[in-house]
C-alpha cells in the first residue's frame, strides 16, 4: 500500500468507528419527488430541489436551446474569454428580481462565499458569523485573514456586544437567512438593526429562502422589506432554482470590485451558458408561477400540522443524536420507502445527528402522509 493510501486507510477506519463515514449513491433518474436509488423506487425528502424545478419541462428546453446555441464548456474565466451574453442576461434578469443595482453569478454557492468574503475584508477587520452558518461562509471568513467573531446562533444582543467591543476597521456580519441543517429564520430585521447602530455592513446567504419566501420568491429580505439595507444578498441557483451556480445581489461598485478580486471568479471557467438559460428559465418560473410556491407551502404546511412543529420553511430537522442513531432511522424510513438522509458531524454540531426532510412543490400530498406514516410505524421522534 502506498504511503497516502495508508493514511486513508487509517482515517477512514476512524470514520467507519464513529459512524462519520460518508458513501456516494447515484440516481439513476432525474431529481424529483420520486427518484430510483440502486434498483429502488424511493420518496425523496433529501433534496433542496424546493419548487421541483431541475427536472421541469420549461428549464430543461431553455438548457437545451442554450446547450445548441453555445455548446457546453465556456473554456475559460469571464474575464478571459468564458462570458457569454447568457451569463449577462441571467445577471439583469436577476438583478430585476432581487430588485438589485447589480448581480454577479458565481459557480457555486460554495464559490460565492469563499469569495465574497476574503475579497472585503482582510487581516485588520472583523467579520462577525452566526455559530450555525453553512460551512462555505465558514470557510469564507477563514479565508479571508480577518478576525472572526462567531456569535451564539441567532443572539442578536451577543452579536451587538460584540460588534460594540471588537476594534477593527471593517466590520461584517454574515449570517445564513434560513439556516441549512435547522431551517429556523434568522432574526433579520433587529441583525440589520444591530449592523446600522454600529457602522457594520451585513451579508447574508439566501441559499434556502430564495424561491421559498416572500411575496415574488426572493427570499427572507424581500419577505421582511428589507432589500434596500443588506448590503449583499447572496441566493443559490442550484437549489429551488433547479440548476447550478449562484450569485450575489448588491450595488454596483462592490460587484465591480468583485470581478476583479473573487478568486473563484477570477480563477475558475465560467458556468456554462445552458446552466445561465436554464436558471432564467427557473426565475421566470419562481416569479410568474406562484401556484408553485403554493404548493410547497401546503406541503410544509401538512407535514408540520404532522410533526406538531411550526411551518417555518421547507427544511425539517428530525435532531436524534449520536451518529448511529440518524443512520439507523434513516434507513428504516428507506425500507418504507422513504429516502431520507442522515445528516452528521461536521455538518452538524457533536450530538445533534438529524434526519433531514425538505419538502418539495412537487410532492404529492400521499407523498407528505407516507412520510410521516413511515416516521411513526418506524417510531423516530426528536430527542
Ligand atoms: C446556506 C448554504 N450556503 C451555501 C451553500 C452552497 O451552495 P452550492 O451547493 O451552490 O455550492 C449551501 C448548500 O449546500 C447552503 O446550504
Amino acid at each position: 500500500m502506498s504511503v497516502v493510501s495508508a493514511w486513508a486507510r487509517e482515517d477512514l477506519d476512524a470514520l467507519s468507528t464513529r459512524g462519520l463515514r460518508r458513501y456516494l449513491e447515484p440516481l439513476d433518474s432525474p431529481q424529483g419527488p420520486v427518484v430510483q436509488v440502486g434498483g429502488e423506487t424511493l420518496v425523496n425528502f433529501a433534496s433542496n430541489d424546493y419548487l421541483g424545478l431541475a427536472a421541469s419541462p420549461s428549464v430543461r428546453a431553455a438548457a437545451a436551446a442554450a446547450l445548441e446555441r453555445y455548446g457546453m464548456g465556456t473554456g475559460a474565466s469571464r474575464l478571459v474569454v468564458g462570458d457569454t451574453t447568457a451569463h449577462h442576461r441571467l445577471e439583469a434578469r436577476l438583478a430585476a428580481f432581487e430588485r438589485a443595482e447589480a448581480v454577479l453569478l458565481f459557480n457555486s454557492g460554495y464559490a460565492a462565499n469563499t469569495g465574497i468574503l476574503p475579497a472585503l475584508v482582510g487581516p485588520g477587520d472583523a467579520v462577525f458569523s452566526d455559530a450555525l452558518n453553512h460551512a462555505s461562509l465558514v470557510d469564507g471568513c477563514r479565508l479571508s485573514r480577518a478576525r472572526v467573531v462567531v456569535y451564539p446562533h441567532a443572539d442578536v444582543e451577543a452579536l451587538s456586544r460584540a460588534l460594540a467591543d471588537t476594534p477593527a476597521r471593517r466590520k461584517l456580519v454574515v449570517t445564513d437567512t434560513v439556516f441549512s441543517m435547522d431551517g429556523d429564520v434568522a432574526p433579520l430585521r433587529e441583525i440589520v438593526e444591530a449592523c446600522e447602530a454600529h457602522g457594520a455592513a451585513l451579508m447574508v446567504d439566501e441559499a434556502h429562502a430564495t424561491g421559498v419566501l416572500g411575496a415574488r420568491g426572493a427570499g427572507l429580505c424581500e419577505e421582511l422589506g428589507l432589500e434596500g439595507r443588506v448590503d449583499l444578498r447572496m441566493g443559490t441557483l442550484s437549489k429551488a432554482l433547479g440548476g447550478m451556480g449562484a450569485y450575489v445581489a448588491t450595488s454596483r461598485g462592490v460587484a465591480d470590485l468583485l470581478v476583479s478580486r473573487a478568486r473563484p471568479f477570477v480563477f475558475s471557467t465560467a458556468l456554462p451558458a445552458a446552466l445561465c438559460a436554464a436558471a432564467e428559465a427557473a426565475v421566470d418560473r419562481v416569479e410568474g408561477d406562484p401556484e408553485l410556491r403554493e404548493r410547497l407551502w401546503r406541503n410544509i404546511r401538512r407535514f408540520a400540522a404532522g410533526l406538531r412543529v411550526e411551518a417555518r420553511g421547507a427544511i425539517f430537522p428530525i435532531i436524534l443524536g449520536e451518529p448511529e442513531r440518524a443512520l439507523d432511522a434513516a434507513r428504516r424510513l428507506r425500507e418504507a420507502g422513504v429516502l431520507v438522509k442522515a445528516i452528521r458531524p461536521p455538518t452538524v454540531p457533536e450530538g445533534t445527528s438529524r434526519l433531514r426532510f425538505c419538502l418539495s412543490a412537487a410532492h404529492t400530498v400521499g407523498h407528505v402522509d407516507l412520510a410521516l406514516d413511515a416516521l411513526r410505524r418506524a417510531g423516530v421522534h426528536h430527542g
